[in-house]
């Protein structure tokens, strides 16, 4: 698969088998990560690569606790708005039981920090996609990234005090016979393209 092809058939994978990453492979998609282009060079996203369950289980409950506690409101961003209510009701499984979160931080004051996050996260999806690796961008965290109790749980886990989460992904074997993910490209509607 070359990149072009991995870039195109890159889809979101929201159901997984509990099979393990190969070591070798997660450290290829990290990589991937850390290869990504920074604004002047900062190199100032911080990888957080959890594989513990309960570890997982905690950020997932303290979200739906955080989004239960929440209020919506008309025009509010349909996608949160949906979030609020599903975890008002309980069960909100935004990870998909993905057996692999990667939550990307950065700091909080320098202006291009979703920019480096995205461009991260971006090439990690892509390259899990090569490595027959379903994946999904995973925004709770970052809508959430001024809450205090996940502020503080991100703190014991590693995070710096200028530190803020911009954006997480998800990853593991998609739950198909072959583990493979779907990679059905999405016809594009919209993304206009003027050439000049
Ligand atoms: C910034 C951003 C935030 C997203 N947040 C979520 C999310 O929280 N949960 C989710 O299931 N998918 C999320 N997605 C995935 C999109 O829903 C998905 O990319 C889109 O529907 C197109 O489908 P595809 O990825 O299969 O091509 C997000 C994607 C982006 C780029």
């Amino acid at each position: 698969m070359n990149a072009y092809e991995a870039i195109v058939t890159r889809r979101s994978t929201r159901n997984y088998k509990t099979d393990v990453v190969e070591p070798e492979k997660l450290q290829k998609v990290i990589e991937a990560g850390r290869y990504a282009p920074s604004g002047g060079n900062n190199q100032t996203n911080h990888f957080f690569v959890i594989q513990k369950s309960d570890v997982i289980a905690k950020l997932v409950s303290l979200v739906e606790t955080a989004f239960a506690n929440s209020e919506v409101y008309d025009g509010m961003y349909a996608s949160l708005k949906n979030s609020i209510m599903l975890s008002k009701r309980g069960g909100y499984a935004f990870c998909y039981n993905a057996p692999i979160l990667i939550v990307v931080a950065n700091q909080k004051d320098y202006g291009n920090n979703m920019a480096d996050c995205a461009c991260a996260i971006e090439n990690m999806m892509i390259e899990a996609n090569e490595l027959d690796l379903g994946s999904c961008w995973i925004n709770q965290l970052r809508w959430l990234n001024e809450e205090p109790s996940l502020l503080a749980y991100m703190r014991e886990l590693g995070m710096k005090e200028n530190e803020r989460v911009y954006g997480g992904m998800i990853l593991g074997y998609a739950a198909t016979e072959d583990g493979s993910p779907n990679r059905k490209a999405l016809e594009r509607k919209g993304n206009e393209v003027t050439y000049i």
